[in-house]
């Protein structure tokens, strides 16, 4: 992820264990009295682990600011910046901003270099949620699109969605290791012997569990065996896997793409109905009928207030002729269509 040397980090037992405990080390890192007033802000395309967070550490709505997005799913910073300066007059406390490095919905990335910007004037401590799309960074072609990640205060990753690991592997980084040990330590006189001053690291004072797995094991073997080139490729592969279904997709007029290929995830609509609320049914109609078919699953969303479909084909085998027979099932449905 481009940190510095003092960075570090802990293995969870996914992202939203990860974004958790992101946010508790901001808030003690920012507002160690009284976090009564402190804020939150994040875009309405942030994913929901975050707001269950917020809630399990015991955040109301009056902390926590869900800003909208622009047309392209990503934060609207101007709004982001409104809503600060108006939090701000009236007295509350601005901690944390949250960016998105590929949403769960379209893989969206948020403008990370301008959210860094209006976190360092405001002081808020700045968080990436990278569970999706910070595998990207191995891939050598496409690591440009999370351009600002680096900057971050901390990323949740997580090797078990496009690492490939089996459950359960999350994964928080900090830019300052020390931040989470400043945030987690709590001493019992029971474990004053797993004290040393010889620099070595106690993971129980670095998050939330005492007692834990040791998940560094699979993906330390994973990396060392099949080798981080190997891994990018495969991450790449995914990639351009949606661009190419986006290819699929403008043979048919009666597709509509809801958003463009990013970093492996596309989403697009039947649209054959003047009436947008009988193209929903259709939608899910296809859905279905691909499930029922079994060759492939195709679940759907909802964006810009419809219901869409989403494809995110980064399995490393999936292969473009995988695509195309997926496209023949649906295709053939769509024109046989009759209700
Ligand atoms: C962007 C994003 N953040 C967080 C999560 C939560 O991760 P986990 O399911 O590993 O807890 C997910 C997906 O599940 C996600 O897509």
């Amino acid at each position: 992820m481009e940190f510095p040397e003092e960075s570090g980090g802990i293995f969870t037992s996914g992202g939203s264990m990860a974004n958790l405990t992101a946010i508790v080390a901001a808030r003690e890192n920012k507002l160690p009295e009284d976090h009564s007033n402190g804020v939150i802000y994040y875009s309405e395309q942030t994913h929901s682990s975050l707001s269950k967070a917020l809630r399990v550490i015991g955040f109301k709505p009056k902390n926590m600011r869900k800003i909208k997005s622009d047309t392209h799913f990503r934060i609207d910073t101007n709004q982001l910046i409104q809503a600060l300066e108006e939090d701000m007059k009236n007295g509350l406390k601005p901690f944390c901003i949250i960016g998105n490095a590929g949403t769960t919905n379209t893989g969206a990335v948020d403008d990370l270099i301008t959210i860094n910007e209006i976190a360092k004037e405001k002081n808020c401590w700045f968080h990436i949620d990278a569970a999706y799309g910070g595998a990207t960074m191995l891939s050598n072609e496409y690591k440009k699109e999370l351009l600002g990640i680096e900057k971050a205060d901390s990323i949740t990753l997580d090797p078990h969605k496009w690492w490939f690991q089996p459950y359960e592997i999350g994964c928080l980084l900090v830019r300052d290791k020390n931040t989470l040990k400043e945030a987690f330590t709590v001493t019992a006189e029971y474990l004053d012997d797993t004290v040393s001053n010889s620099g070595e690291i106690n993971y129980y004072e670095h998050g939330v569990q005492l007692s834990r797995s040791f998940r560094a094991l699979k993906l330390y073997t994973f990396f060392r065996c099949v080798g981080l080139k190997k891994i990018g490729a495969d991450i790449t592969n995914g990639i351009k896997n949606a661009e190419y279904i986006e290819k699929l997709l403008k043979q048919k007029q009666y597709w509509e793409i809801i958003t463009k290929p990013s970093i492996g995830i596309i989403s697009f609509r039947v649209k054959i109905f003047e009436d947008e609320t009988e193209n929903d049914k259709i939608n899910a109609k296809v859905s279905k009928y691909l499930l029922e078919d079994g060759y492939a699953m195709i679940t759907t969303t909802k964006l810009k207030g419809h219901l869409a479909l989403r494809m995110c084909p980064i399995h490393p085998e999936t292969r473009q002729e995988f695509l195309d027979k997926t496209f023949g099932i649906m295709n053939g449905y769509i024109e046989n269509f009759t209700e």
